[in-house]
């Protein structure tokens, strides 16, 4: 009776078959029970990890939501009540109002990114295209960027064509986020950034290397995490979302291809990703 019960919990009643209940002993039925209840108590503590996760995640947005929204309360109030009229602050709040408006949707549309890229429905546009020319045209975007940092950006053998299969607008914004995080976490002089591209068999191998301040190793396995952020990098100027690199990841991912990082505080941080070789 036991055997039977568990044995129709187990197929949900679907497919309930004849048994020939005269081969089950006991030690039979006691194993299947002690099976039974392990496996649903690691349901269980998956489920329970679930809910800590989506806590966490819900705490994580409304605080990263709060200070851009208190900022714009902050001015706005301020301008109501007689700023507007004092021309040494109203054209400056509202320039301030404009920069936290600008940071809310920024995180508004990185969370509606990775919602859409973790709910697995990312179809990706897949084509054939060479690497080093999107590589040398996300440097080019950055290159402000680079200049105001003062780091020098380099690719090697910028001329050798490395042609790969991926989905190139998905790609670009992979590479813009890891090279834009050599330079927000580079060192305050003398930051080198360098790209490199490895033949492996089946794959191109991208590597993003630095000088900065690099990470932690307690922080390594972490970083991909949705708005994990190292003690260094909120001491720096940064004001980073912590969300870039999850998206990255989950890029790669739908791209069933690997990225990993290491890191050497003191030395610099290597980001590297395989893509399909084309
Ligand atoms: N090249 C790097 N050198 C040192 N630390 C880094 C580097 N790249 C990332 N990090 C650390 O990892 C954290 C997560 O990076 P991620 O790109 O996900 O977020 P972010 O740069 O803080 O914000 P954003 O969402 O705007 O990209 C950073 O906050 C920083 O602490
Ligand atoms: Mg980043």
């Amino acid at each position: 009776m036991i055997y039977k019960v568990i044995y129709s919990v187990k197929t949900q009643k679907t497919e309930r078959q004849k048994f020939n209940t005269g081969r089950i002993s006991l030690d039979n039925v006691e194993k299947e029970v002690a099976d039974w209840g392990a496996e649903k108590q690691k349901e269980i503590e998956r489920l329970k990890q679930l809910e800590e996760y989506r806590k966490d995640f819900i705490g994580n947005i409304s605080h990263e939501l709060k200070t851009p929204l208190f900022n714009v309360q902050g001015y706005v109030s301020t301008l109501i009540e007689g700023g507007l009229d004092d021309p040494s602050i109203n054209k400056e709040y509202l320039r301030r109002t404009e920069v936290s408006v600008e940071r809310l949707i920024k995180i508004v549309e990185d969370l509606s990114e990775i919602a859409q890229l973790e709910s697995g429905h990312l179809t990706l546009n897949k084509v054939r295209f060479d690497i080093m020319v999107l590589t040398r045209e996300v440097v080019e975007m950055l290159e402000m960027k680079a200049h105001d940092k003062e780091v020098q950006v380099t690719i090697n053998q910028p001329d050798k064509p490395f042609l790969v299969h991926a989905d190139r607008e998905k790609i670009r914004q992979v590479l813009t986020n890891i090279i834009d995080n050599s330079l927000r976490y580079s060192l305050e002089q003398g930051g080198r950034t360098k790209i490199s591209f490895f033949d492996m068999d089946e794959n191109i191998l991208v590597e993003v290397t630095d000088n900065g301040i690099g990470i932690d190793q307690d922080d390594l396995p972490r970083v991909f995490e949705r708005f994990y952020r190292t003690s260094r990098g909120r001491e720096t100027s940064n004001k980073g979302k912590g969300l870039g690199l999850a998206i990255v990841k989950h890029i790669i991912e739908a791209h069933r291809q690997t990225i990993n990082v290491r890191s050497t505080v003191g030395v610099g941080t290597t980001f590297g990703f395989t893509l399909k070789k084309a």
